[in-house]
């Protein structure tokens, strides 16, 4: 490892249409917004951003089309200090989303692929990241190629994805929510986390559960995002040498703080407000 570790992310950059609502809308009912805005997200993006807050050298695998989404998002990347050379441009547009968030702060999101679906690794400088990051809204060859060539591999499983069992053999860490674990062979992947939103994240070994981690009380104004602030952590704190249980302690605080700002970007935890919050739990 260098003296520095150098964390590559690998996934989508989208622009964020976010509505926030009362209540999250029926099937067939139509309900008013009271307020809207367009903000910078996308998984592989979100969790780039959250890395580089932590500390982390960081740099950005992904796509974007030649038009003012695009530079929007380099633009803020660029601003938080994630490397985006890695980021290419595409003929389709910019990838987006569709957000509606409640009063609970929970959301419902619809995503537009666009350029995500263009993403190529084949000329991409993976091999010079100490760990690679990936997520599922790009293609399937692309996250086949990340967990061949990465030195450390680790997959957040989101969205959910069919893939080929030597992506799970090559992964340090699977990361997926608790519907999205329905979708993975538990019994097969080495190390498995299954975070589980406010109730905070398990440690599953082949299957088996061998650590719980609870996050701390928040008042979560919005959810958007804070998969992505706890994957960017876990990722980091491993990097970093540290310990896979210490990670998951550090990734479920990092999660819980990225919730107290709107936007999937918008509260990117430091690594010292992380420590604060972990010594203060002690
Ligand atoms: O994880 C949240 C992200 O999912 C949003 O920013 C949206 O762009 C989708 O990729």
């Amino acid at each position: 490892m260098a003296a520095t570790p150098r964390l590559g992310v690998v996934g989508s950059a989208n622009v964020d249409l976010v509505v926030w609502v009362a209540t999250l809308p029926e099937p067939g009912e139509t309900i008013r917004a009271r307020r809207y805005e367009r903000l910078p997200g996308g998984k592989g993006a979100n969790q780039a951003a959250a890395a580089a807050a932590l500390g982390m050298d960081t740099s950005l695998f992904a796509a974007v089309g030649g038009d003012d989404d695009g530079a929007f998002l380099r633009d803020t990347l660029n601003t938080y200090g994630v490397t985006t050379t890695g980021v290419t441009v595409s003929s389709r547009a910019t990838g987006r989303a569709l957000i509606a968030v409640d009063e609970a702060g929970e959301n419902t999101i619809v995503i537009i692929a666009g350029a995500n679906e263009t993403v190529d690794l084949r000329n991409q400088p993976l091999e010079e990241c100490d760990v690679v990051l990936a997520q599922c809204e790009i293609p399937v060859a692309a996250v086949i190629e990340a967990s061949r060539r990465a030195k450390r591999f680790i997959l957040n499983v989101a969205p959910a994805l069919e893939l080929p069992s030597e992506v799970f053999r090559a992964c340090e860490v699977v990361i997926v929510n608790h519907i999205e674990a329905r979708s993975v062979p538990l019994e097969d992947i080495e190390n498995c986390v299954i975070t589980e939103g406010a109730q905070g994240a398990r440690l599953l070994r082949r299957g088996e559960e061998i650590f719980r981690c609870v996050p701390p009380e928040v008042h979560a104004v919005d959810t958007v995002g804070a998969g992505d602030a706890f994957c960017a952590a876990l990722a980091v704190h491993l990097a970093r040498g540290g310990a896979l249980v210490d990670a998951l302690q550090y990734a479920t605080t990092a999660g819980a703080l990225a919730t107290l700002d709107v936007g999937a970007q918008g509260a990117r935890p430091t690594h010292q407000e992380v420590q604060q919050w972990l010594s203060r739990e002690l």
